[in-house]
């Protein structure tokens, strides 16, 4: 029998201070790319892996993103009287059927891991997949995708990693892996935001991750980690501990940083250059740009 994975969870209950004013009153996960938000990325990613429960860990001041996902009966009756057909199937990509959806509240940010641990409930004893709406991936076949596939395989629980430079280790969740040559590989360790130079490695793992009920489980035993912080990383690594299986993912594709500022100025450039009605005036502009700029140093 094929291990499915059908279930999937979006922490989206930071506080997003890096983007500060405008996540006083709008959800990071609302900002756009071009015109879409990072939600919708993430959803669309989620839908081809075939994910069909939405499970969104939220808190206060994120209802925009909660009507985001509902029905717009007034705009798409507008849009189909004036004939605006082309404009009425880009709203209706926003669309969820009813049910499949479900909204529960982080009532303290108290981290990425305690956010997880608050859908306990919604997960059951099912494998599920965790997605960070902030790491956008662009990919031919979406990340999620390839792991669930490479998963069918492997089972136990895995996340997406992805070499970054020694001096950004501190940044990240580090592995500690035996042998990182292929695309799926066993991990003997992984360590939240290691001090600079304690890296064991420099795989750190970004925001995708497909886990089982035992990770789940592990936060009854999991106290607060890095930056006084519930990590979901300790989770995971206490699976290895009890001799479970954690394996890491070399995803194809390349990933935006889109919680921070110059990773999301990045992803709007890429994701703008890879539009037929966009590129052109675009490459324009940056090549006029940066020949000023050339002229003026
Ligand atoms: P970040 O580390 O990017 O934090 O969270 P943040 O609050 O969103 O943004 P900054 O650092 O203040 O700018 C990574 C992911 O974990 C979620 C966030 O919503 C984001 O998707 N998260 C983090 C929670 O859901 N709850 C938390 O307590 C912390």
């Amino acid at each position: 029998m094929k291990r499915k994975v059908t279930k999937a969870i979006f922490p989206v209950a930071g506080l997003g201070t890096r983007f500060l004013p405008a996540t006083k009153s709008v959800p990071k996960e609302i900002m756009t790319l071009v015109d879409r938000p990072l939600i919708q990325y993430a959803i669309d990613e989620a839908r081809a892996a075939g994910i069909e429960d939405f499970i969104f860990v939220t808190s206060r001041g994120k209802t925009a993103l909660e009507d985001y996902f509902d029905l717009a009966p007034d705009l798409e009756s507008a849009l189909a009287a004036s004939g605006k057909t082309e404009l009425l199937d880009i709203l209706r990509t926003t669309n969820m059927d009813s049910g499949a959806i479900a909204y529960i509240r982080q009532h303290k940010p108290l981290g990425l891991g305690h956010a997880v641990s608050c859908a306990s409930k919604l997960i059951g004893n099912e494998p599920f997949a965790v997605i960070l709406p902030d790491d956008v991936i662009a990919a031919d076949k979406p990340c999620l995708q390839q792991m669930v596939e490479a998963y069918e395989d492997t089972g136990g629980a895995m996340v997406a990693a992805m070499e970054v430079a020694p001096e950004k280790t501190s940044s990240y969740g580090i592995l500690d892996v035996k042998a990182d040559d292929k695309s799926v590989f066993s991990i003997n360790g992984m360590v939240e935001k290691p001090a600079q130079g304690k890296a064991p490695s420099n795989l750190a793992v970004i925001g995708r991750y497909i886990l089982t009920p035992h990770v789940m489980a592990n936060f009854a035993h999991i106290t607060k980690g890095a930056g006084g912080e519930v990590q979901l990383t300790d989770a995971i690594a206490a699976e290895i501990s009890q001799d479970r299986n954690v394996f890491g993912f070399r995803f194809e594709g390349q990933r935006f940083d889109c919680g921070s500022k110059a990773g999301f100025l990045q992803a709007t450039v890429a994701f703008a250059m890879a539009r037929d009605d966009l590129r052109d005036d675009l490459y324009a502009y940056l090549s006029d740009m940066m020949a000023v700029d050339k002229a003026a140093q």
